[in-house]
């Protein structure tokens, strides 16, 4: 199964992936945890990646597109992939159609999560991070045993530095101007599936599993 999921910061792409990748037993591949791991660990493509990251913009067609092609060459995405946060312009579009082609792994379906703006800004300014093990958390949603304190790592939780409220209304612009045209990009190729994602996280998950059900024509 090829899977991508596409939709505004914030709206749970990562949240839904972690229990899609369980479910169907595919890698969950996010551009923006291999962004922030490559800039823990001070790599090139961390040093390079980080100021557009960081400024709420995009980081270049190039680069993104030569690091998912190489991680989608991987063992493990022999069974298939979930794509969180790839592709977000026309042109990582294209250039996953090509790869999809080559490697004969047709996508299977895009689901487009649909938030408001509002909450949105709610879920982003609540949501924590360790420094360490890169684990997210929330403070209305995702609570982690102790405040403040990852429950794997024991270090103090920060905030993401791209979760200040004005670098998210950029995030949310640039995703406006650059990455909506996907949407209509994949419902004229027939694999676009629309979700609403403002319930609960068990409740977005178990709405989405229908969908995806409905469309796989599975009971
Ligand atoms: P990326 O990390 O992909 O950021 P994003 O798309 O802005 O998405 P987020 O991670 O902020 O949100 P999400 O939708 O995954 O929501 P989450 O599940 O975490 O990218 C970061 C940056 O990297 C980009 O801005 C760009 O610079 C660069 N980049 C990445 N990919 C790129 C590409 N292809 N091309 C170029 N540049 C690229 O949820 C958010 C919070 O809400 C969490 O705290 C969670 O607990 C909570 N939550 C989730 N669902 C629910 C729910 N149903 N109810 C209540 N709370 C919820």
């Amino acid at each position: 199964m090829q899977l991508i999921l596409l939709g505004p910061p914030g709206s749970g792409k990562g949240t839904l992936a972690a229990d899609l990748e369980q479910l169907y037993e595919i890698p969950h591949i996010s551009t923006g945890d291999i962004f922030r791991r490559n800039i823990r660990e001070k790599t090139a493509l961390g040093q390079e990646a980080e100021t557009y990251i960081d400024s709420g913009a995009l980081v270049p067609d190039a680069l993104t597109i030569t690091m998912v092609a190489d991680r989608l060459e991987q063992d493990d995405c022999k069974r298939g992939f979930l794509l969180d946060g790839f592709p977000r312009t026309i042109v990582q579009a294209d250039a996953l159609a090509r790869l999809n082609a080559l490697q004969d792994k047709p996508l299977t379906a895009v689901l487009n999560l649909i938030v408001r703006d509002e909450t949105i800004l709610k879920r982003l300014s609540g949501r924590r991070m360790c420094p360490r093990c890169g684990r997210g958390y929330n403070i209305h949603s995702q609570k982690p045993c102790a405040a403040g304190i990852c429950d794997d790592c024991q270090v103090t939780l920060v905030q993401r530095a791209d979760d200040k409220e004005e670098t998210i209304l950029k995030r949310l612009q640039t995703y406006k101007e650059q990455t909506e045209p996907l949407i209509a990009y994949y419902r004229e190729r027939g694999l676009l599936i629309d979700a609403d994602n403002e319930g609960t996280i068990e409740a977005c998950f178990q709405t989405v599993r229908q969908l995806l059900d409905d469309r796989l024509g599975r009971a």
